[in-house]
């Protein structure tokens, strides 16, 4: 029988998580988990349901009741597609906020868990080598520096001052960073990846040739 592989890649906003880890999935032929794509589905229900950011007991039920699907490339949220409005920047906030209690965070963790159960998977986050999944064979911190993650952000919004935009980001790192539950860290066992100066298929193939490396043997 073959052996269920994950791919655990964590990392700050705008590092190039999203794009690699999407090739890394094709390229091996694995399910492509985006975590933060239902923190921000659950942020943006609390949105349009007008519950407050700072009442943990009704977010947690929402994250509970939330139905989250990934297909062909779509985020459905309760059977709708929002996948272009779960980008919008206030949702980028809000679902920092969000992910910061325990409750929502453990109700996540449950359906990534359940996603990736009979799956090889590719999985992007904050918290997938050191939480969801320390037991990942593979494991990726992919960093870059602040300003080349604040130009990538500001380019995919196709703006071209990059300013507010590296504002907004280092607000939401922060917060991410130093959060009681399952802050942003690297976790021991996770190899640094600085993509500053690196391509995306340049990436790629540095985190395939580290699966070829911890699955050969
Ligand atoms: O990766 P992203 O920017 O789409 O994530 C949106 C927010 O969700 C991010 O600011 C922090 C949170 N998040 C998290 O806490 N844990 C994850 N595994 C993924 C995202």
């Amino acid at each position: 029988m073959e052996k269920r592989v994950i791919i655990a890649i964590d990392g700050p906003a705008g590092a190039g998580k999203s794009t690699v880890a999407r090739d890394v999935a094709r390229r091996l032929g694995f399910l492509y988990i985006d975590t933060g794509a239902m923190y921000r589905a659950v942020a943006l229900w609390a949105l349009r349901t007008g519950i407050a950011m700072d009442d943990p007991h009704r977010l947690e039920q929402l994250a509970q009741q939330a139905e989250i699907e990934f297909t062909a490339g779509r985020v459905l949220l309760n059977g709708e597609d929002v996948t272009e409005s779960i980008r919008e920047p206030q949702v980028s906030e809000a679902a920092s906020k969000v992910a910061a209690y325990g409750g929502v965070r453990r109700a996540m963790r449950e359906e990534q868990r359940r996603i990736a159960s009979n799956h090889s998977s590719v999985m992007e986050g904050r918290d997938i080598g050191t939480v969801v999944f320390p037991e990942a064979q593979i494991k990726v911190f992919l960093d870059a520096s602040p300003a080349e993650r604040a130009r990538r952000r500001a380019a995919e919004l196709g703006l071209e001052n990059s300013r507010a935009v590296a504002q907004e980001m280092e607000h939401r790192d922060r917060r991410d960073r130093t959060r009681v539950e399952a802050p942003l860290t690297q976790a021991p066992d996770a190899e640094y990846v600085d993509s500053s100066r690196m391509t995306q298929e340049e990436v790629t193939e540095a985190i395939l040739r580290l699966v070829r490396k911890r699955t050969s043997h």
